[in-house]
Formats: C-alpha cells, structure tokens, sequence
C-alpha cells in the first residue's frame, strides 16, 4: 500500500469526529460539528469538523486539513508519526515501502539523509573545511554531535552523488538540495560548513550551510519544501531533548554556532530559530519539553528588540519567559569561549523575568506600560499572568486593580498579537469550484470548461486544477496531500466547508461561477484583440486587420449574449 492508500485506508476506518472528539467538545450543528478551536484562543466556536468531507477548518485562525493534519497539528508530531499513530488506531498494519512508489515525503528525507552523508565524507577530506571548524573552537565530539559535514567547491558534486544513488531528477527537482535552472543544475549548497536541520521525529529536513570565507551570505538555508518550513523547526531540539528535561527550562539563542557551543559547554538545553523570529509553532513543540524558556541575546539595540518580540510569543504559549543579553557585541559563543560556562552559568541564573526586562529597558512611560499591558492581556494561562501583574503592580508601584481594569480593556479589543485572519466572505468564483470539485464527486462533468481554457487566473487554483485534471491526482485531500504543503491544505479544506460552496442549487452555483469566469475571460480577449487592431490598423495591415476584426465581432457577440 503507498501513503496515498494508507490515509485514504485510516479515513475508511476511523471517523474524524471520532478523534477530534478526543480533544475538543464538538456538537453537531446541521451536517457538521462545531466546536472551540483548539489552535487559537475562542469564545464563541469558529472551528468546524465536516464527517462528510472528513476535514475540519478553524473560521477564526485559519487551521484546516484531515485527521492526519489535526493529530499532527495537536499533538505537535510530524507526518509520518501521526500516520503511525493513526495506523495503529485504526487497526492497518504498515509494510515496508518500496523505492519506486514510496511517497514524495519519504523520499525527500532519504535524499537529505544521503546527502548529509556526502557531506560528513566530504569534511573529512577537506582540510579547509576541518581548519575552520578548528579555528572555531568546535571539537570532534560536537562535529559528531550534530552531524556537521562540509558542501565540496565545485558545482554538482552532490547532484552527481544523488544521481548515483539512485534518485529520480524529478524528487531532486523538489528536494531543496539541488537547483535546476534551463539548461543546467547544480547543488544549492557549495564550499561551505553544513548543519543538519532535524524535524521533531529526528529526520534530517534541510541544512544550514556556512560560508568559510567573506561570502555572501553568511549563512545559507535550504529552501522550504514539502517537509521543511522555517517556522516550524528548531535548530537543536533533537540534541537538546535530553538536557531540557534534565534543566527544566530551554535556552534559545540565535545562531547555529552558539547552539554547538552552548551544548559543547555544557549548556544542552540550547536551541535556535533557523534565522526567523521566534513563532506559535516553535513555542508549542518547546511547550512539551519544559515550562520555561530563557532568551539569550546579544546586548546591541537588534538584540534587545529581539527579545521584546520573543518574549511574548513563548508568554501566549504559557511557558515563562526570561531574557539576558550579553555584553558588549558578544554572542553565546563568543561570551563563552572568553568567559567560559561559569560566568555564563551566573547570567542565566540572573536572567530577567518579562516585566523586569521591559522596564529595564523601555522604562515607566505610557507606551512601555501599554507593551507589557498588551502581551499580559494576550496570555491565557491565568495562572502566569497573575504573577506578572503582581509583580508589574509592585515594581511600577501601581494599584493591582487598576491593572486587572487596564488588562480587561485591552482583552476586549483584539490587540497585534492575537488579530487573525479574517475569513473572507466572498470567495472568488475560482476557489468556490474548485470548493465544489473537491466535495462533490458527482458533479465533475460540469467541470469541462475549465480543462479546455486558461479560465482561471489564480496561480494556485490553476496549479492545483492541473494537477486535477493532467497530473493523475485525485480530487481528495488524500491525493491533493501529495503536492501540497501543509497551509495549502488548510487553505483547500477551508475553501470545501465554506458556506459558499454549499449553497442551495449547486449545479446552479457551478454553472454561475464559470459563466462568471467565462465573462472575465471573453473581456480579456476583447481587450488584447482592440490593441492588436489598432497595432494592425497604424500598420495598415489591412489582411491581418479583417482576420481580427472577425474574430472581435465572434467574442463581443458572445458579451453579448451572457448578458
Ligand atoms: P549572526 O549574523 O548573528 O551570526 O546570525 P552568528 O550566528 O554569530 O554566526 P557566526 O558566529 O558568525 O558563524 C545569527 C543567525 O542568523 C541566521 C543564521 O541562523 C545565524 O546563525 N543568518 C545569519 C542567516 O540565516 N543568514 C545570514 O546570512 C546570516
Ligand atoms: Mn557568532
């Protein structure tokens, strides 16, 4: 069975309300349930499960998919553990998978797995690269550690390497480890020190390359594909699980080298974003390692602002936040490698808590005050957020109630933090079909018009009506999956529960929506036929003249006729 049968089997087996019940209070509400929504915070309820179409979608944040998506999303699991978990609920035993049907997911991460290979063979023939390593301070044990390789100078040698394993050009095309221009390819990483990047399951899901010279830029990451997005992962948490539960509390610093360092020193509880703010996600997959985190930046003005955007991100979370910045222009390495783990040890222990830091650094004035009051207001665990006002209460010398008033008044507004996407309600007539297409099977007859003409002008939509139509992918979340990305998905499943797509004459709603599309179109032809016409006319070019002024006539009578 590939992954495809795989999920379309656990769907066969398992109902979605069935599982999503187990997390979230669901009450039916005409053909589908409703409930609060477990990814954002709620009080009336936006989240929809549909049994028929076997996917939920959240109106509120935006969250959406099947029930392979919400075990993953819930439970902060990756792909391939929530169809383990799924498999195993719904009884299917899994088989070994061959090479050839083997879905694109699990091939991606072979060919990162071979190519983290090719390049710990490569560090170890290269001189330049181990005499950096070197200079740098970092061991053997830390090369080990973090399975640090090195990209060889010329243009393809790990294209050539992939090639000879046995990878087909068209997973290459999309792994993120080769580029393919016109008329030829080569790898993306090139001369450079390369850190594995690990996804929550250990999988190797896309690299940091580091350049060993003044080139630009400094730092390189894989680009995202199918089973690396940037806001998800954590460089680290892999090699950190371990010293976190032992610290009770993360460090997260920013950069590849203070991760190795921190670890190397001792501090093995040390992660970071790969290059990005700090997101909902990382904070959620740190949530069920330790109930605190500490921000460690350097102390320069980017730093600073670097831990007022962080900290409140891990505070929504409901973790405790605490920050430090480090002297002068150093960064954990640096700091480390002149001061050693001692002193770094010292400015942990004295690491501010969220209140003492924004008044240290931003003062008493009104809009400091209205900062902290803002991230109080966006927290939900209560619990924490009664410590802070506490404490804000009795380091800005204030009465406690007047900040309880102050914290109400702003939780009544919708503040930065917690503004979400706003459902739309018009859709457009693209995404109200392909909603229709992907729910209602029977109706794909009606469909026709849109396989002969460059109707829809969407980008996405168009992708995905090609994928439909010429690409062998069937019109299920289970096939869609294949070629998607994760917020794709969400985005696909909310477009099949939108009321939109469910109005009372379907037929009629399909038929309205390409005639809409077809109106669109026709004008376009018209528009592009009265500049060539002019173009013919100034030519005098009187054949190619009466050839479009025949063809203008055909298409502003059928304007006419739709009208
Ligand atoms: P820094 O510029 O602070 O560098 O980038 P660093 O971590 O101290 O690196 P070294 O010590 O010079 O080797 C911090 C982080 O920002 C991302 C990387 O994740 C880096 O570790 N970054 C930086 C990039 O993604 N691209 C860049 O060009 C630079
Ligand atoms: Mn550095």
């Amino acid at each position: 069975m590939d992954f495809q049968g795989i999920r379309e089997e656990i769907k066969s087996r398992i109902d979605i309300v069935d599982v999503i019940s187990d997390y979230v209070g669901l009450k039916k509400s005409g053909a589908r349930f409703k409930g609060l929504c477990p990814f954002h915070a709620e009080k009336t309820p936006s989240f929809v499960v549909s049994p028929e179409k076997q996917v939920f979608y959240c109106f509120g944040c935006g969250s959406g998919g099947d029930i392979i998506t919400f075990v993953m999303k819930e439970e902060g699991i990756s792909y391939n553990e929530a169809i383990r978990k799924l498999s195993e609920r719904a009884g299917i035993k899994l088989e070994p998978v061959h090479k050839q049907n083997i879905q694109e997911r699990e091939v991606l991460l072979q060919i990162h797995k071979a190519a983290a290979a090719f390049f710990r063979g490569h560090l170890r023939k290269s001189e330049k690269a181990l005499k950096y390593l070197h200079a740098r301070g970092i061991t053997k044990e830390s090369i080990e550690k973090f399975s640090i390789g090195a990209a060889p100078e010329g243009w393809d040698g790990l294209l050539r390497h992939l090639r000879k394993e046995g990878f087909q050009d068209r997973y290459l095309r999309v792994s993120g480890v080769v580029l393919f221009k016109e008329n030829n390819s080569f790898d993306f990483h090139r001369d450079r020190i390369m850190f594995p990047i690990l996804n929550s399951s250990g999988d190797i899901v896309a690299f940091g390359g580091r350049a060993m010279d003044n080139v630009e830029p400094k730092y390189l990451n894989s680009p995202e594909t199918l089973i690396f997005q940037k806001k998800r992962i954590l460089f680290g948490l892999n090699a950190a699980k371990e010293g976190i539960t032992g610290a009770k509390y993360i460090n997260i610093v920013e950069g590849y080298i203070d991760v190795v360092m921190c670890h190397q020193y001792g501090f093995t509880n040390t992660v970071a974003p790969l290059g990005t703010a700090l997101t909902d996600d990382h904070t959620k997959s740190l949530k069920r390692f330790a109930k605190e985190a500490v921000v460690i930046f350097d102390g320069d003005d980017a730093g600073i602002r670097a831990a007022k955007r962080a900290m409140p991100v891990i505070l929504k979370s409901g973790l405790v936040a605490r920050a430090l910045l480090l002297p002068g222009k150093s960064d954990p390495d640096s700091f480390l490698r002149q001061r050693g783990a001692g002193d770094f040890k010292g400015l942990i222990a004295d690491a501010s808590s969220y209140v003492e830091f924004m008044l240290k650094t931003g003062g008493y004035g009104v809009d400091n005050l209205r900062e902290i009051y803002e991230t109080l207001a966006s927290m939900e665990d209560t619990m924490l957020r009664a410590n802070l006002v506490d404490e804000l209460s009795k380091k800005a010398k204030i009465s406690e109630s007047m900040f309880r008033e102050k914290i109400k008044e702003w939780q009544a507004k919708p503040t930065r933090s917690t503004r979400i996407v706003k459902p739309r309600v018009k859709m457009l007539d693209e995404e109200i079909l392909l909603g229709i297409y992907l729910s209602v099977p029977a109706l794909a007859g009606m469909f026709t018009a849109l396989k002969e003409m460059e109707l829809l002008e969407n980008e996405f939509i168009k992708r995905i009506f090609d994928a439909l139509f010429n690409g062998g992918v069937s019109p299920t979340i289970d096939g869609l999956s294949m070629i998607c990305t994760e917020d794709e998905i969400a985005y696909i499943s909310g477009l099949m529960v939108n009321p939109n797509v469910e109005k009372e004459n379907i037929e009629k709603n399909v038929e309205d929506c390409i005639k809409n599309l077809r109106k669109k179109w026709v004008d376009k032809k018209i528009f592009e036929l009265n500049k060539k016409i002019e173009k013919a006319y100034s030519a005098n070019n009187r054949e190619e003249l009466a050839l479009l002024n025949q063809e203008n006539i055909k298409y502003t009578n059928e304007k006419r006729s739709m009208s």
